[in-house]
């Protein structure tokens, strides 16, 4: 790890930890001497099981139970992280689902279900960290996009949509707290072989032909860089969309 990614310390709430992506920056972030706060939905066993692997690495810290899309819970969740630890340094804003089928077919109410988690529940999780960070006057964010917020991925319609918007709103989080010494990235990455496509579609498997590095990508390409844009590493950068694809968006 490059010298001046130092993050020995930092409080960094990451949601969706106990996913594929979320667990190994959780892991990464420890082996760097950090202490991931580690947020989830429902999975208590991979939660308590991951709680280990941390207090492996010769850290202590704490998962946190919560259903991003209700308001109440996301603030009870900042509330607990700020009486325990007194602040949060970083955020690394995960948590998401993945969506298939033809917009043609999709209907009202599945489109809304993703888009609640996706966007609506990122809002929130944005909004109440941003209120702290303000106050600190310090932090730094990294927003999960996805290639498909930027290429758009055919039979993604909804996904695609979502991580789009996820973009924009980094791009204006990152005007409007830069003023607080607070800055924004979002990473995108690609077909990444962990977490929702741990099992991948043949209809994914097809795109190995098509991406330049021919394979799909590891959670830890993925953890890498979000690292790199929470640490000093990345002083200089804000609003801006890191792409992790292998190429597939310059195929
Ligand atoms: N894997 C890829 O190839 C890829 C590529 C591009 C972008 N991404 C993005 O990376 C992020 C993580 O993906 P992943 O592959 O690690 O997915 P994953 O393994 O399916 O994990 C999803 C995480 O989101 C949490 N979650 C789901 N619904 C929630 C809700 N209502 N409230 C709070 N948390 C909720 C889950 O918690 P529980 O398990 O505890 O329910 C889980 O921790 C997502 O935003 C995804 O869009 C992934």
């Amino acid at each position: 790890m490059h010298p001046i990614i130092e993050l020995k310390n930092k409080i960094v709430l990451v949601t969706g930890a106990t996913g594929g992506l979320g667990e190994n920056i959780c892991l990464a972030l420890a082996a760097q001497g950090a202490i991931p706060v580690m947020h989830y939905h429902s999975n208590d066993q991979k939660a308590s099981e991951l709680l280990k692997k941390i207090a492996d690495l010769g850290i202590e810290s704490i998962c946190l139970k919560a259903d991003i899309r209700v308001e109440s819970e996301v603030q009870n969740m900042i509330k607990e992280i700020k009486a325990k630890f007194g602040r949060i340094d970083c955020l690394v804003n995960n948590a998401g689902v993945l969506s298939r089928g033809f917009l043609a077919m999709q209907s009202l109410e599945g489109y809304k279900d993703v888009v609640d988690i996706n966007l609506f529940g990122n809002f929130l999780v944005l909004k109440h960290v941003s209120q702290l960070m303000i106050g600190q006057k310090s932090g730094t964010i990294v927003n999960m996009s996805s290639a498909a917020g930027m290429g758009g991925l055919k039979g993604q319609s909804v996904y695609s949509s979502t991580k789009g918007a996820l973009n924009s709103l980094t791009i204006v989080l990152a005007k409007e707290m830069a003023d607080f010494n607070v800055r924004v990235n979002a990473v995108a990455p690609g077909f990444i072989a962990s977490g929702m496509l741990e099992k991948p579609t043949r209809q994914d498997e097809k795109h190995k032909e098509v991406i330049p590095l021919k394979r799909f990508g590891e959670a830890s390409e993925v953890s890498s860089v979000v690292l790199f844009l929470l640490s000093g590493a990345s002083s200089y950068m804000t609003g801006q969309v890191l792409v992790i694809d292998g190429g597939l968006l310059i195929a």
